[in-house]
C-alpha cells in the first residue's frame, strides 16, 4: 500500500510535525506500507523526501509532488527545471501537520478534491475543532462543559478590565487558530496584557480570553472503527513543572524536564468513566472522524471541562495519543493500520 506521509508545513507547529512523523514513519511497517514523505515547506512547498537512517529529510529544493485533481492518487512530480513526470501515485494520504494549512481541513479538501482516502478527520471536524471559538460553541451546544471565554477580533481588543469582569484573573490569551500553545500567554495584571496580546496576534487576528482553570490536565485519545464505532483510550495525565506555570510550548517540546505524563491517569473509576464518556460526545459534537485527542480539565470538586480537540494530536516521543493508546491495549503500528483501514473503508 503507497501512503503519503505529509509534514512540515506552513504553521508555527512545524517543528512539531517533524517530530510527529519522524515517529510515525519508523511505526510503519515496510512489508505493509510503502511510504513516501512529502515535505511541506515553511512557505507551503510540496517536495519528495526520504526516510533514511531513522530520520527523515527536509529539501528546500528538489521534485514537487502534486495531486491531480479526480486523479484518485496520480501524482505529478515535477522536476527542478519545471518538467512533470507522471507514473506514481498514492492510495492513501496521511497528513502529519499540525495547526493551520494540515490541521484545519485544507489538506483534507484537497484529498477530497484529487479523491484520494484520507487517514483521520475529514474537513467539517478539522476545521471545527482547529478553531477554539467554534469548538467551543459546537461543545456547549452539546452540553459538554468548556471553560469560559470571550473572542476578541484583533481590531477591537477590550480593556483588560472588561474581561477581568467576565473571567477573573488570572487569564488566558489565545489565538484562536493555533496549537501546541503557540502564542499562549497567561495574563495576571495590566502590564501583562498588551504583551499577551501582541504575542497572539502574531499568529491570528481573532483571539481568545479564556478564563484560568486550577486544576489537572487530563487527556483521552479516541479512535474510530470503520464501522462508526469509537474506542475511547483511558485517560493519560500531564503534571507540568511547577517552573513553567502551564503546559506551555516550552514546558512540551524544548525543556525535557517540562511535564510528566502518567499513563493512566490516577482517576476515580466513576470520574474515568465520565471523562471518557466526554470525549466520545466531544468528538461526536465536532463532526470529528478517524482520530482526535481529546483534552481536559479536572478540577478539585471533579468537575470536568474540555480544553480542546486535536484532530491531529502530536505523536512525538512526549505526545499523550499513542501513550494512551498503548496503555489501552493498542500499539503505535496498530493506531496507523486502524487509521488506514478507517481510511479506506
Ligand atoms: N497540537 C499538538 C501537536 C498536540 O495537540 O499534540
Ligand atoms: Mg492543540
Amino acid at each position: 500500500l503507497r501512503i503519503a506521509v505529509v509534514f512540515g508545513g506552513r504553521s508555527s507547529e512545524h517543528d512539531v510535525s517533524v517530530m510527529s512523523a519522524t515517529n510515525v514513519m519508523r511505526a510503519l511497517d515496510p512489508q505493509k506500507y510503502d511510504a513516501l514523505p512529502v515535505f511541506v515547506t515553511r512557505d507551503g512547498r510540496w517536495l519528495k523526501s526520504h526516510f533514511r537512517d531513522g530520520e527523515l529529510d527536509r529539501p528546500s529544493t528538489g521534485a514537487e509532488i502534486c495531486l491531480v485533481p479526480g486523479g484518485n492518487g496520480r501524482i505529478l512530480t515535477i522536476g527542478p527545471g519545471g518538467k512533470a513526470t507522471e507514473g506514481d501515485r498514492i492510495d492513501i494520504l496521511f497528513p502529519v501537520l499540525h495547526g493551520l494549512h494540515g490541521e484545519d481541513g485544507a489538506v483534507q479538501g484537497l484529498c477530497n478534491v484529487a479523491r484520494v482516502p484520507l487517514a483521520g478527520c475529514g474537513i467539517l471536524g478539522s476545521a471545527a475543532a482547529l478553531d477554539k471559538e467554534i469548538t467551543k460553541q459546537l461543545l456547549k451546544v452539546a452540553g459538554v462543559p468548556v471553560a469560559r471565554s470571550m473572542t476578541i477580533h484583533g481590531d477591537e481588543p477590550p480593556a483588560l478590565e472588561v474581561l477581568e469582569a467576565q473571567l477573573g484573573l488570572p487569564l488566558f490569551i489565545k489565538p484562536a487558530r493555533q496549537g501546541s500553545s503557540v502564542g499562549v500567554s497567561k495574563v495576571s495584571g495590566r502590564q501583562e496584557f498588551a504583551p499577551a496580546l501582541a504575542e497572539a496576534l502574531r499568529h491570528d487576528r481573532k483571539l481568545l480570553a479564556e478564563e484560568f482553570v486550577a486544576g489537572r490536565e487530563i487527556e483521552c485519545s479516541v479512535l474510530e472503527d470503520t464501522k462508526g464505532g469509537l474506542f475511547v483510550s483511558r485517560p493519560g495525565e500531564i503534571v507540568p513543572a511547577e517552573s513553567h506555570g502551564f503546559y506551555s510550548y516550552n514546558a512540551k517540546y524544548i525543556d525535557e524536564n517540562g511535564a510528566v505524563l502518567k499513563v493512566p491517569a490516577e482517576l476515580p473509576p466513576e470520574v474515568e468513566s465520565k471523562i471518557r464518556e466526554m470525549a466520545a460526545r466531544a468528538f461526536r459534537a465536532l463532526g470529528c472522524e478517524g482520530m482526535a485527542r481529546v483534552d481536559f480539565f479536572l478540577t478539585e470538586d471533579m468537575r470536568i471541562l474540555v480544553n480542546e480537540v486535536n484532530t491531529i494530536p502530536g505523536f512525538t516521543d512526549i505526545s499523550m495519543y499513542s501513550k494512551a493508546m498503548e496503555a489501552s491495549g493498542i500499539s503505535y503500528p496498530e493506531i496507523i493500520d486502524r487509521l488506514v483501514e478507517h481510511g479506506l473503508a
